[in-house]
């Protein structure tokens, strides 16, 4: 790529912050998995909508790659630019657009941070119910790209169920107005739909419609250490069956082992296998008497080791703090991520094959299991040993992938729940799409992006 198609765009949009520093390009080339080695031709900062439109066309005339970028919070290199793309950041499109009471849709822009969306929809005392621990740096953009699920899909469903309209940028730089706010529209293709969850593959979200909705009753938070997979089954058949449940949260002993290391509480005296975050609503005297009876029903079946309600806010967040700080207190492990998902009637066959499978295969890597368990999503991490170096510590991650692959296929599971494919898995796509589904998915895409100039090498080649 030389330098003059960029002179060019410079020229074309004089208004457009392009940023070419050594330093930003490290910054914007990268997202949180940090494997590969940033190399953008540059990052685009636009500032509206006809300029993504402008870029967009630019990019087509020379065929340039686009890396669509948010927060760089993705966990499967989605947002990974090293191969000479043209960064679009949405970073300075961060603002709420409008809020319409009468159909409670907060209409924003791709890069606001959805912490500062669920501050917005606070503040006309409703909620944006999708809700994760990286709230604070993602962007809606990325969420919809992802089609981002998180810690409250139990009850809410993801992000696809959110999303009451969208303006997209196409490949070939044509600007979508889908749906635009409507509760039903049987008038064809939900184009919206295929857009989210899609990667940044067939265009660029400049604009999103978020049905807000009633913020929930107050609620309060659990904490249950259970003796087997099997009992923390029982455990939430019991829940669910006796209290109205937001979030049904699991991890094992080595992931409390971890976020313990790195600051929070350890919650009992003694260490248990599998630890659940339960939130439940928790609003009359009669849903709290319900709380422990159900407590008690766990208890007297012999299903709980130990268990605490939270008696404060302060420590509902305590609670919280376990299952949420996982991931940060595994960064400096460099985990390898799998997210996986099975139907919550598959789990226990599925966990229980692949943990004595990986333990007889790989007993060298510290494995760390938790995630949404309500959702029938597992989040395995695998953790670098201090003495593999990069490279070997990959190749045998894929091997590990392949394994966990195997098993879906087996299970009827797929190979990512939430974190979407990008580069990471890519190669794994056809354990959980058929080849009929991943030559549709071509075609479609070559109708948004003829040219493949968005987020080429994600998804698929
Ligand atoms: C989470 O649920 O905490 C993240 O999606 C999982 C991860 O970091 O692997
Ligand atoms: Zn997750």
């Amino acid at each position: 790529m030389t330098a003059s198609p960029l002179a060019e765009l410079a020229r074309l949009l004089p208004s457009l912050q392009l940023r070419t520093e050594p330093a930003d390009l490290e910054h914007y080339g990268r997202d949180w998995t940090r494997r590969w080695t940033p190399a953008p031709l540059a990052i685009a900062l636009p500032g509206s909508i006809d300029e993504v439109q402008a870029i967009v066309r630019w990019a087509n005339a020379h065929r340039v790659a686009l890396v669509p970028s948010g927060g760089r919070t993705g966990l499967s290199g989605g947002a990974v630019a090293a191969k000479g793309e043209l960064v679009v950041s949405t970073e300075r499109m961060n603002r709420v657009v409008g809020f319409d009471a009468a159909d409670r849709i907060l209409t924003v822009q791709p890069g606001i941070a959805l912490e500062a969306v669920h501050n917005a929809a606070r503040e006309h005392g409703l909620v944006y119910p999708v809700d994760f621990a990286a709230r604070g740096s993602c962007a809606i953009g990325g969420t919809i790209a992802t089609n981002a699920g998180g810690i409250r899909v139990i009850r809410y469903g993801n992000t696809r169920s959110w999303i009451a309209g969208l303006k997209l940028v196409t490949g070939t730089g044509e600007l979508l107005d889908l749906n635009r706010g409507l509760v039903k529209n049987s008038s064809g293709y939900d184009l919206r739909q295929l857009v989210i969850g899609a990667e940044g593959t067939l265009g660029i979200v400049v604009e999103a419609m978020l049905q807000l909705t009633d913020a929930p009753p107050p609620s309060n938070v659990m904490l249950l250490a259970l003796p087997s997979f099997d009992a923390l089954m029982q455990v939430f058949e019991v829940l669910r069956g006796k209290l109205a449940l937001s979030a049904f949260e699991f991890f094992t002993d080595r992931a409390l082992v971890h976020v313990v290391a790195h600051g929070a509480q350890k919650p009992f005296a003694e260490d248990h296998p599998y630890y659940v975050v339960a939130e439940f609503d928790a609003h009359t005297q009669g849903t709290q008497d319900a709380v422990l009876a159900a407590f008690e029903t766990c208890v007297e079946r012999g299903l709980v080791g130990d268990g605490v309600i939270a008696q404060s806010e302060a420590q509902a967040a305590a609670l919280w703090r376990l299952r949420e700080g996982i991931t940060e207190s595994l960064a400096r492990h460099r985990p390898y991520k799998n997210d996986i998902a099975v139907r919550i009637g598959a789990m226990p066959a599925f966990l229980d094959e692949t943990k004595a499978l990986l333990a007889r295969e790989y007993p060298q890597f510290d494995v760390v299991w938790f995630g949404h368990i309500g959702d029938g999503n597992l989040h395995i991490n695998v953790l670098k040993p201090d003495a593999l170096d990069d490279a070997a510590f990959v190749t045998q991650c894929e091997q590990v992938t392949a394994l966990l692959a195997d098993a879906l296929q087996r299970h009827g599971g797929s190979i990512s729940a939430e974190h979407g494919i990008g580069l990471v898995k890519k190669s794994y796509l056809g354990s959980t799409r058929s080849a009929a589904e991943i030559a549709m998915m071509r075609g479609v895409r070559q109708v948004f992006d003829p040219n493949g100039i968005m987020n080429p090498g994600k998804l698929f080649d």
